[in-house]
């Protein structure tokens, strides 16, 4: 593949390390003397503790402490809430303020032990009434900080209102959402190790070690250099891992308290609770258009929940924003506070459950105006983002439509619901715009020429399974002009140079812009030795004369700020319906996509097709049911979660269209992390209207919403 725009498919650099079982993730750091925490969570959902009877926990052979709120000590910096930090629960009271909040942890030389005796704990509750749905509190919803760097959680640009009185065709419906629970294959787990009594190592399953960091400095009260974290591999996150939630310090309270390394791995059970979630969502659209299919009015209303200590806000309208090109749009994000732990980010957050929405709304406006899905996309085309009133660095959308569409066959799509049959199954076909934003946080890097003549670059961000390690060597190699079996990059440890969060589909654009630029310093320091090109024998003769190491910090480019950045992309999903059981099956699923430039095919594919698998979970299994007495979580293991298994996912075909950005950032490339889930759960909901004529307006769609 020449094509600069879509870069060689590399295998993955710790491919063979993975494969081996080389690959170290942090719940299987070799540590001397290890304990073992387990951490006992309220049965409850609100109240609190009145009693905790610890005897029989301490009974057990093996335990070396039962830390409750009566004996834990006291962190003064865990009742502080940090920007963008999570609030947790270091047991520092008798409140419960969620179903599993910690109000116990036991340490115990093995696991076995540790498991036993927690079981043993009893605590006591004095339980209140609880809240688990929006609805009934709907009443006092409160308008919530925005999220990132807009200005407001509202928005609006002309008169909405006007627009929609006077338009020829409308269309206005609510969209329902349960809550969602990430499950990455790696739990949540933390390695605790105190190296005397103010400096503290973490081996953390984290997105970020640096926000850790930050975090276990402020609340053990020590300098954030003196807190090293460490996690070189981790084994999915999508969010849920972004935020350093109780497990983390209570592991490193418990290694504090019994002088020993701690070591605490959430069960699956637990990551249901206590880790964050995406939020339930009820959000309501209006769509006014003139019968030519000119979109005259748009409206977006998200109301969601957070908990009753924290606030998270799932920016679902953000992009209704800017989507289409409409005068006169008015969206808002309203917060409910219920009887549950803080909602967090989800792939996607905002985009994918927004676009569900948005996109399914668009669609019910085709059939009232009688046109086309695809077609009233391309007429409502934005040539320009109206809410920021900016262009965009690139949007090469309406490729993605035509070859997305071609690839699938939409030109042969028949109007009227219910019009292909095969055998006893409803044939349907249904498409979304998919959108989401290019974000890019400043970054540092360093590379050094070492003896051998092989270059050694480093930054502290992670790799949760999208390939970070394999990318980043390819853009340094690429820079340096070595090849890539040359050039080492180390990432995951806190005494590297300083990145942002592993989120937001940013460590493309962020870190590899750093990357980019400090290889390129090296290379030019290497000109500079040798006064000759360097090639890969001038590093070697170089590199004997002694290391070069340069570093760059990286800060946001201000040309971006005249470009409204996102990419874009085209869904297209074929479903079958029984009718007879109301089940559904995804059979055919295209994904056109442009985010410029991609640096790895085949990891930049395989990013892309696990957003979309996780589209067929949001479509039609994802549920986390809470009970509606206890509000306590019910489906709480893999067996009554359900995501898509192999079964469930039919062939998926991945078009990655070439996307030339000159503005984004310096190597042109957007981030391809999210973008696969935007517009799927609406392609396959409006594939199931066309299969059946029937409008589910609540995901997920399961088999008795279409009996
Ligand atoms: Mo992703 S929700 O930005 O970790």
């Amino acid at each position: 593949m020449n094509d600069r725009r879509i870069g060689p498919p590399l295998d993955r650099v710790d491919g063979r390390a993975k494969v081996l079982g080389q690959a170290t993730y942090s719940a299987e750091v070799p540590a001397g003397s290890v304990a073992y925490g387990v951490i006992v969570g309220a049965t409850i959902s609100r109240g609190r503790v009145t009693a905790i009877d610890a005897s029989e926990a301490n009974a057990v052979p093996g335990v070396l402490a039962v830390l409750t709120h009566e004996n834990a000590p006291r962190l003064p910096g865990a009742a502080e809430k940090k920007e963008n930090a999570r609030v947790v629960q270091l047991l520092q009271d008798a409140s419960v303020a969620y179903d599993g909040q910690p109000v116990a942890l036991v340490v115990a030389d093995s696991l076995e032990a540790a498991q036993h005796a927690a079981a043993l704990v009893r605590p006591t509750f004095e339980e209140e009434h609880a809240e688990s749905r929006i609805e009934p509190v709907a009443g006092t919803a409160f308008v919530p900080k925005p999220s990132g760097p807009r200005p407001s959680s509202d928005s609006h640009r002309g008169d909405f209102d006007r627009a929609y009185e006077a338009a020829d065709v409308r269309v206005a419906q609510r969209y329902t959402m349960p809550i969602e629970n990430h499950n990455p294959m790696e739990p949540h787990a933390t390695l605790a190790v105190w190296q005397g009594p103010d400096r503290l190592a973490l081996y953390d399953a984290t997105q970020w070690v640096f926000g850790v960091q930050q975090r276990a400095a402020q609340i053990f009260g020590i300098p954030p250099d003196n807190v090293r974290v460490v996690t070189k591999f981790v084994g999915g996150a999508f969010g849920c891992k972004g935020s350093a939630w109780s497990h983390v310090f209570l592991a490193a309270m418990g290694a504090k308290v019994t002088g020993r390394p701690v070591k605490l791995v959430l069960t699956r059970q637990q990551m249901f609770q206590s880790v964050g979630y995406r939020p339930q969502l009820v959000q309501e659209i209006a769509l006014g258009a003139r019968h030519d299919g000119t979109l005259v009015a748009v409206k977006h209303d998200v109301l969601s929940q957070t908990s009753r200590f924290d606030e998270f806000m799932e920016p679902a309208a953000y992009a209704t924003r800017m989507l289409y090109a409409c005068d006169n749009v008015r969206t808002s994000h309203r917060l409910v506070r219920i009887d549950a732990s803080t909602p967090t980010f989800m792939r996607a957050p905002g985009e994918s459950s927004g676009s569900y929405a948005l996109e399914s709304a668009m669609d019910e406006l085709s059939y009232a105006l009688g046109v086309d899905p695809l077609a009233l996309r391309i007429k409502n085309y934005a040539e320009r983002d109206l809410e920021e009133d900016k262009p965009y660095s690139s949007k090469t959308l309406r490729t993605c439509y035509e070859q997305g569409a071609t690839r699938f066959g939409w030109t042969k799509r028949k109007r009227t619901p219910r019009a292909t049959r095969e055998g006893r199954m409803l044939v349907g076909w249904g498409m979304a715009t998919a959108t989401y934003p290019a974000h890019q946080n400043p970054a540092s890097a360093l590379a050094r020429l070492q003896p051998d003549g092989t270059v050694l670059v480093q930054s502290g961000t992670m790799d949760i399974g999208t390939g970070t390690y394999t990318v980043m060597t390819q853009l340094a190699a690429e820079a340096l002009g070595l090849p890539v079996e040359r050039v080492r990059f180390e990432l995951g440890d806190t005494t590297q140079p300083h990145a942002p969060i592993e989120a937001g589909s940013g460590t493309v654009s962020s870190v590899g812009s750093a990357v980019t630029t400090v290889a390129t310093k090296l290379r030019d320091a290497v000109r500079t030795a040798a006064s000759a090109e360097p090639t890969p024998d001038v590093y070697t003769s170089v590199a004997r004369r002694g290391p070069i190491e340069v570093r760059h910090d990286e800060k946001e480019k201000d040309d971006r700020k005249r470009f409204s950045c996102h990419s874009f992309g085209a869904q297209f999903a074929e479903v079958r319906v029984d009718e007879d059981f109301g089940t559904v099956r995804v059979t055919r699923v295209v994904g056109a996509f442009a985010a410029g430039r991609i640096l790895n095919a085949k990891t930049a594919r395989s990013q892309l097709l696990g957003g979309m698998v996780w589209g067929i979970g949001m479509a039609l299994l994802e549920n986390t049911v809470r009970d509606e007495h206890s509000a306590r979580v019910v489906t709480k293991d893999l067996a009554d979660y359900h995501v898509p298994v192999h079964a469930d996912v039919p062939d998926l075909e991945v078009i990655m269209v070439p996307d030339d950005d000159p503005h984004v950032n310096a190597i042109g490339a957007k981030g391809i992390g999210e973008i696969g889930l935007v517009g799927m759960g609406a392609a396959i909901a409006n594939a199931v209207y066309h299969a059946t004529g029937k409008r589910v307006r609540d995901l997920p769609i399961t088999p008795e919403k279409l009996l």
